[in-house]
């Protein structure tokens, strides 16, 4: 409305004063047509009078002439008659002549522009005409025309002309505000559904086309410029942005335009266990969990991942789905049922016996069954049928979590071939020479390449793969773009470092420091002040547990004045249980600490406490709290998330990471004491300076590593993934517009 009126004010304001202006210019053209009238009229009046005139003249009739003319005179436009016989002397004349109209003074109305006389009555038209003939004396008759009409006429025309023009104000006005209002919501409509991404190419929420084909192009190439400029934006800013589920969710929403994200993992974030007849939840131990949960969190959409609880069947709806997390549901957990020989062939099998020893140099031997082969394609089969049926659009976010499933990217592209698929490999990937051995090689590689993006936690793993792909299968690698074409579509394998939430959650550092230092310590039956180290792993060969035992053996060997002084606190989650090796490790594991508890034990605490059960985060991160430094020796690991989730825990910027050199770890946070867990004795040294570094050089060390892990979260890593998956999506969508192939 407000619009409305400051526009359409002015508007008639400008009209009223064109028709002010352009009255007089009427006024001026209306006259002359009226004189022009009058001209003719009075040149027809003469003709007629003349013959009766000159009769009456020749017959020397004055009073029957002047009757005459008063007799003319009656038509009210007629307004006095005169007849001049001579220059001099008086007309014969009505009585209306007026006096300035003078036989002596004919000549002044003789020009075409002399015709106009102001009198007392109003404007009068004068015409002079010589009257000649044979029969009568030359003489001139004198016509006065009233013109008061022309001046009426002229006031009514200035009034319709200003009627007129108002009236086409208001219809000109209202037509271009009617225009410009249609105009204008549509302009906000669209750039509205542009910056949220829509586009006006379909309407928010129905999918429908919006019918607004005027606009059309332009949105086309303001959508274009928003999406460049953003583009353009993200790159440069990356490092600027504060990487928060917010974030994440921004890029969703811009990027992805709200698109759902279906997460594929074999593990489930929350386990629902039955203890007699209560059903417990637990947070498995496991880096993949650690990192995908708070991106879940964040992105909500649907986690789908094998029910392997005893009480998962009991919770779930009609469609196997569970919302979580239990105390605020943020998203849904999908899950997907395993008989035992399903389970036993494809994650105990060919996951766990063959692709992971495989992956990790750990000096463990790979087993290849082909039973295990074939309920790994069936079950990676089967996860693909869940993701189609979770699908809501026929291209989701896939991101595909592990060694579990290589064959999913492949299987998911023949269920949704829009699909965008970001395959993720949480483990190491061997150079080929390794991978060769493994009998379904072409198969696994095939699989994986069915994804969009395929993410690494390092170079060298990229590189390792890119390098088998090269060796092995039919396909063309790009080392410049680092993209690999097979079969006619393009994979970009990409480095993306893992990481955790930043900052941790509340819950996890609310117990004080020095509570958990105590606490920790009276759980234990230690004594305060007492030295404490600590480990947090799965009980699995990679993560160098009889390693770290013999570092804490050789420390004690070359340092015995810390037997009873120092205490190593390993907290083991059981893993994969049905596999021999671990068996045997878990064996080997506890003699070991049996053996040297045996042998450093004198009258005070135990080198060693084992503790091999479930700890929930929460008591995960109280014994992080509590030590004087964590002790992370993996033989092989992708990152270990551990190690950055001991710099998270320790806002006292106090404790030292001990770290092996063999993580993805250890390069990106390098003042951890770096060390080679095969090598016992540096490993002693390492213990040594961690018991004995002074609190400032702690501090330094601790704050550094704090800001990486805070910089480099694992919003950023989801984030950068999702960008690039953005990216690729709008190439693809061009592609497919300008009809050229991908590869
Ligand atoms: C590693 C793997 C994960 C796995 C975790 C725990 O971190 O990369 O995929 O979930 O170990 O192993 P589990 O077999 O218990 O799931």
């Amino acid at each position: 409305m407000r619009l409305s009126l400051r526009f359409v004010l002015p508007l008639m304001l400008v009209l009223a004063g064109i028709a002010y202006a352009v009255a007089p210019m009427v006024d001026r053209l209306t006259l002359s047509w009226f004189v022009r009238d009058l001209d003719s009229r009075a040149a027809l009046v003469a003709n007629t009078l003349q013959e009766p005139l000159q009769e009456q003249l020749t017959a020397g009739r004055k009073a029957k002439t002047i009757e005459f003319f008063n007799r003319m005179t009656r038509d009210e436009r007629l307004f006095a008659i005169g007849y001049c016989a001579a220059p001099t002397g008086k007309a014969l004349a009505t009585r209306s002549l007026p006096a300035e109209v003078r036989c002596d003074e004919l000549k002044r109305w003789a020009g075409p522009s002399d015709h106009l006389l102001a009198s007392d009555q109003g404007p009068l038209h004068v015409t002079v005409k010589r009257m000649a003939s044979d029969a009568a004396p030359e003489g001139q008759l004198v016509l006065v025309q009233d013109m008061s009409f022309i001046t009426r006429r002229s006031e009514e025309t200035k009034q319709y002309l200003f009627y007129l023009f108002m009236g086409l104000a208001a219809v000109v006005s209202l037509i271009t505000v009617i225009i410009a209002q249609l105009s204008w919501r549509g302009w906000v409509a669209g750039v509205r559904s542009l910056l949220h991404g829509e586009g006006l190419l379909r309407q928010p929420g129905s999918g429908a086309a919006p019918d607004l084909p005027g606009f059309k192009p332009i949105a086309r190439d303001l959508q274009r410029l928003i999406r460049d400029l953003e583009s353009d934006a993200h790159s440069r800013d990356e490092n600027q942005i504060t990487w928060s589920p917010e974030s994440l969710r921004a890029i969703l929403r811009g990027e992805l335009r709200g698109e759902d994200i279906i997460v594929v993992s074999n593990r489930e974030p929350y386990v629902h266990q039955r203890r007699g007849d209560r059903i417990e939840v637990q947070q498995p131990a496991s880096g993949l969990v650690t990192a995908m949960e708070p991106i879940m969190r964040a992105c909500s959409g649907t986690w789908i991942a094998h029910g392997s609880g005893s009480a998962d069947r009991d919770v779930v709806d009609k469609h196997d789905r569970v919302a979580v997390p239990p105390q605020k549901p943020a998203y849904q957990i999908r899950r997907v049922w395993l008989s035992a020989e399903e389970e036993a062939g494809y994650y105990y099998g060919f996951a766990n016996e063959g692709l992971w020893p495989l992956c990790h140099i750990a000096h463990v031997r790979p087993t290849f069954r082909s039973g295990d082969w074939a309920q790994y394609v069936a079950v990676n089969r089967k996860f693909a049928k869940a993701v189609a049926s979770e699908a809501k659009t026929k291209d989701p976010i896939v991101l595909v979590q592990d060694y579990h499933f290589a064959l999913l990217p492949k299987m998911i592209r023949e269920e949704l071939p829009d699909a965008t698929v970001i395959a993720f490999w949480h483990i190491p990937w061997p150079n080929p020479e390794s991978f060769a051995i493994c009998p379904w090689r072409d198969e696994v590689l095939e699989g994986m390449l069915g994804s969009s993006i395929l993410g690494f936690h390092t170079q060298s793993h990229c590189n390792n793969f890119v390098d088998t792909v090269d060796r092995f299968i039919e396909a063309r690698v790009d080392r410049d773009s680092f993209t690999v074409s097979f079969g006619g579509r393009l994979t970009a394998v990409r480095r993306y470092p893992i990481s955790i939430a930043w900052p941790p959650a509340a819950a996890m550092v609310e117990k004080a420091v020095p509570d958990c230092r105590s606490s920790i310590r009276q759980l234990n039956d230690l004594p305060p002040g007492h030295k404490l180290g600590v480990g947090v792993d799965r009980l699995d060969y990679t993560k160098g547990i009889v390693e770290r035992f013999r570092a804490i053996e050789r420390l004690l060997e070359l340092n015995p004045g810390w037997i009873g002084r120092f205490t190593f606190v390993q907290v083991a989650a059981p893993t994969r249980a049905g596999i021999e090796e671990y068996q045997q490790h878990e064996a080997q594991v506890r003699a070991m600490a049996t053996r040297i508890n045996g042998r450093f034990t004198r009258q005070g605490p135990p080198p060693i406490v084992l503790k091999v059960e479930h700890h929930e985060p929460r008591e995960v991160y109280e014994y992080f709290r509590a030590a004087d430094f964590c002790f992370v020796s993996s033989l092989h690991d992708g990152m270990n998330l551990v190690a950055k989730e001991f710099v998270a825990a320790r806002d006292d910027d106090c404790g030292v990471l001990i770290l092996s050199q063999f993580t993805g770890a250890a390069r990106e946070l390098p003042e951890a004491l770096i060390v080679n867990p095969y090598d016992a004795d540096q490993c002693a040294a390492a213990l040594h300076l961690a018991l004995t570094m002074p609190a400032e050089e702690q501090r330094d060390r601790m704050r550094l590593m704090r800001g990486l892990v805070a910089e480099f979260n694992v919003f950023r890593w989801a984030g950068r993934m999702l960008l690039d998956a953005a990216a690729m999506r709008r190439r693809d969508r061009l592609n497919v517009k300008t009809g050229r192939a991908e590869a």
